[in-house]
């Protein structure tokens, strides 16, 4: 069975090939990065550089397939309005136009972010996802992409997974032992709300139990590795695989939120691409708890995670040293 697999050149994208790989399927790979594209024809992955705002790219890309895992996104808090509209909006409408007309599943990775507000939220189910979130761009591309695939009359599965993680992960974990080692990390409630994460392998494993799955179409399901953990808990986890301290920072909420809410202003006026040195969406992060239920994916698609976090840091770092090492 072949699989089109968007985002296939991104963090995520090569651990779901690996996952299909692994399970007898063949995919088709398909990313404008033509440097990664070589390194998976060198692995014997079939690789189709394309753009997803191409309907050409995606029916030449699509001929053999029997599904479409969608992967592929503008996956960052901080950009212009357009670009996020292109990628996110635009490209999954392309998406569905071409599942639609080939009757190809569709497997689209959405993301938990669209939850995220300014108050704690504890074992959040799919069904409390809110209608309409303009707390960043992202947030607002993932709900309209969500609203044109649950529009379409596909065969479809939507899946959230939370704070992806593993080795390849270039934003997470690395942008906060980087700040550890620059000026420490900043803590509002003594780094004591609650947040999932998920090793990316796991993530990979829903993806693959989602296209399988015959008995439940058109469902959205969290993806989390069921861990709930205390933010400074899991750094600490960190820190202490990696035989180094964490440096906190204690900063006061209410002096931080008005300074960020006028820098993001700022930054969207004058269409500043870079993005801010911290933006509302992070911030209300480092604050809140944000956990997710996962009981409809473990019952329905027979999700468990298969590696647990701790497995997953250990992973992590152990890759970093040697990378160290070689450097
Ligand atoms: N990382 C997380 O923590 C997390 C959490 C929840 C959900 N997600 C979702 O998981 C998915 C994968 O995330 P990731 O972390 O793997 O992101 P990533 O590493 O930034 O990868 C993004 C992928 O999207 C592709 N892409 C972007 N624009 C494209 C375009 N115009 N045409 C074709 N391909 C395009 C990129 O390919 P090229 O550059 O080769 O074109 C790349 O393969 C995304 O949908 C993201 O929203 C991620």
């Amino acid at each position: 069975m072949k699989i089109l697999l968007t985002g296939a050149t991104g963090f995520l994208g090569k651990y779901v090939i690996d996952e299909l790989k692994n399970n007898s399927y063949q995919v088709v790979a398909f990313g404008r990065n033509e440097k990664i594209g070589k390194t998976l024809i060198d692995e014997n992955v079939e690789f189709f550089k394309g753009d997803i705002d191409n309907l050409d790219d995606l029916y030449k890309a699509s001929q053999d397939c029997s599904a479409v895992i969608h992967a592929a996104a503008l996956s960052t808090v901080w950009g212009l309005w357009e670009d996020f509209y292109n990628v996110n909006v635009i490209g999954t409408k392309n998406i569905v136009q071409v599942c639609e007309e080939k009757k190809l599943k569709l497997v689209f990775v959405s993301s938990p972010s669209i939850y995220a507000g300014a108050k704690d939220q504890l074992d959040v189910k799919e069904d409390e996802a809110p209608k309409e979130n303009d707390l960043n761009y992202y947030i607002k591309s993932k709900i309209m992409a969500e609203n044109i695939i649950k529009a379409s009359n596909l065969d479809y599965i939507i899946i959230r997974p939370r704070g992806l993680f593993g080795i390849g992960d270039t934003s997470i974990i690395p942008r906060l032992l980087e700040l550890n080692k620059k000026m420490g990390i900043p803590l509002f409630v003594d780094g004591k709300q609650k947040i999932d994460i998920t090793c990316v392998e796991n993530v990979a494993y829903s993806l693959r139990l989602a296209l399988e799955n015959k008995e439940h179409s058109r469902e959205i399901y969290n993806i989390t590795n069921g861990e709930p953990i205390e933010f400074k808990e899991i750094l600490t986890l960190f820190f202490n695989e990696m035989e180094t301290e964490g440096k906190y920072l204690k900063w006061n909420y209410n002096l931080v939120l008005p300074l960020v809410s006028f820098l993001e202003k700022v930054y969207k006026l004058f269409r500043i691409k870079k993005e801010p040195p911290i933006t509302k969406y992070t911030l209300y992060l480092m604050k809140y708890s944000q956990t997710l239920n996962i009981d409809k994916a473990r019952k329905e698609l027979g999700y468990s995670p298969k590696m647990s976090i701790l497995e997953g840091v250990k992973n992590y770092v152990e890759h970093s040293k040697k990378n160290d090492r070689k450097s």
